[in-house]
């Protein structure tokens, strides 16, 4: 729908990537964890239903606390049933990990979207660690792990910059002999280094004149039980941050914000566009950077996006085209090809949603060339058009509803249910700030 300027305060659900990761490690660690600010998304809730399948205690106290009573590292249980992993390619390929050092059998299987994803870039480490894998064709869900134990600690340099498959790694690592290695030639989110540490693993980095990083994680671990507050999701800020960005008159506060270097690039991306955001309030929560974010409509400017930063900010693509889509000005976006391998085909889903919107999108294999309308209201889907089609894609859905604010006929999207998965009170907070 059309709206009127976005105003006043909101807080953000709980960070997904670092909620998936408390429930997974409170699981392993003997004693009490506790979460507070958890997501209660649907990817998160698959996360805490296979952890109990697996012998965990994980229970919610009130709204994002938890309490997780963990097995300890090396006594996780075959599951009686196979794990349904929903839309979650995180619980999976993160789960893939741990299974694969354990001498259980664990099958999983997800939902169609989830069914296309690419497994392989985990099977392959995993194999070398001595899982064994019985996969759907193309290296795909419904799967089999059969893990080893002992395992065998490996040394792997990622060949694409994905989290899930260094995170995978490093969490079979944990129940292996000796030094798991992972080599990162490209930063990706630290989020799983950083909470391994927290939970008393020895786990070291190295970062080298050039950036590769290395990281050193020795086995047999003993986690201890932590008190975990878990930030604000930057992913889930992003849309209210765009939606600000491009609605005349907006002023929005966003408290709460996650602004780890590995997660913060739309910030600073948008603001090489011209957009206002103003950090108010630095401080750490949970082990993580944290800021409130105060955004004020502003005059987007075209840019060309440096690759580089891509994996700082993989999430929030679909977020950045519908900016760009209302600037002045031509924006290029290149180095993108994982956003093809995402919930759904993001460089093609946007192009079709945003063209549909009315915006002019060229798509090309690495990524999107859009012409900004210089600020002027999309003309929306209309009657005509039909619905945008999300792909069981939640940031498909929520970009398209953001765009639809900045539009004349609004926009109409196909399926707004995979918004559970990440972001469940996201229509209730766009109601709440756009009056
Ligand atoms: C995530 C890593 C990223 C990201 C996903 C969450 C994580 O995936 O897209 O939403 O929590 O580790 P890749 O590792 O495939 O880039």
């Amino acid at each position: 729908m059309p709206s009127g300027p976005l105003r006043g305060t909101i807080r953000v659900p709980g960070d997904k990537s670092i909620s998936h990761r408390s429930i997974m490690l409170g699981a392993l660690a003997v004693g009490e964890t506790r979460v507070t600010g958890l997501l209660e998304g649907e990817d998160v809730l698959s996360t805490a239903a296979a952890m109990r399948a697996m012998g965990a205690s994980v229970e919610r106290i009130g709204e994002g606390e938890w309490s997780v009573h963990g097995v300890g590292v090396g006594a996780l249980l075959q599951p009686e049933a196979p794990l349904d992993m929903g839309n979650s390619g995180t619980s999976t390929r993160l789960l893939m990990g741990l299974v694969s050092s354990h001498a259980i059998e664990t099958r999983f299987f997800g939902d169609a979207s989830l069914s296309k994803r690419p497994m392989g870039r985990v099977i392959e480490p995993l194999s070398q660690m001595g899982a064994a894998f019985e996969a759907a064709e193309g290296d795909r869900l419904p799967l089999t792990v059969r893990g080893a134990n002992p395992a065998v600690p490996i040394t792997y340099r990622l060949p694409v910059a994905s989290a899930q498959v260094k995170s995978a790694v490093l969490l079979a690592g944990l129940n292996t002999p000796g030094v798991t290695t992972v080599i990162e030639p490209v930063p990706t989110r630290d989020h799983s280094e950083r909470m391994l540490r927290g939970f008393g693993a020895e786990l070291e980095v190295e970062i080298d004149s050039e950036g590769v990083r290395t990281i050193r994680l020795r086995g047999e671990a003993e986690l201890k039980p932590q008190t975990i507050e878990v930030p604000g999701d930057p992913s889930s800020a992003a849309f209210f941050i765009v939606a600000a960005l491009i609605v005349p008159g907006s002023e929005l506060t966003i408290s709460n914000v996650g602004l780890n270097p590995t997660r913060a690039g739309i910030v600073e991306v948008l603001r090489q566009m011209g957009g206002d955001i103003t950090e108010l309030n630095p401080r750490e929560v949970g082990g993580e950077p944290v800021a409130d974010l105060l955004v004020r409509h502003s005059a987007l400017m075209g840019i060309e996006v440096d690759p580089a930063i891509a994996p700082s900010m993989i999430d929030e693509f679909p977020a950045l085209f519908v900016a760009a889509a209302l600037a002045e000005g031509t924006t290029v976006t290149t180095g993108l090809e994982e956003l093809r391998v995402k919930e759904s085909d993001r460089i093609s889903a946007m192009a079709a949603a945003l063209t549909l919107a009315g915006a002019r999108v060229a798509e090309t294999e690495d990524g999107l060339t859009i012409h900004g309308t210089g600020g002027e209201a999309l003309a929306g889907t209309g009657q005509a058009g039909g619905a945008v089609v999300t792909h069981l894609d939640h940031r498909i859905a929520m970009s398209m509803a953001i765009a639809g604010l900045a539009s004349k006929a609004g926009v109409e999207v196909d399926d707004t249910r995979p918004i559970a998965t990440s972001f469940p009170v996201f229509e209730a907070l766009l109601e709440e700030v756009s009056g």
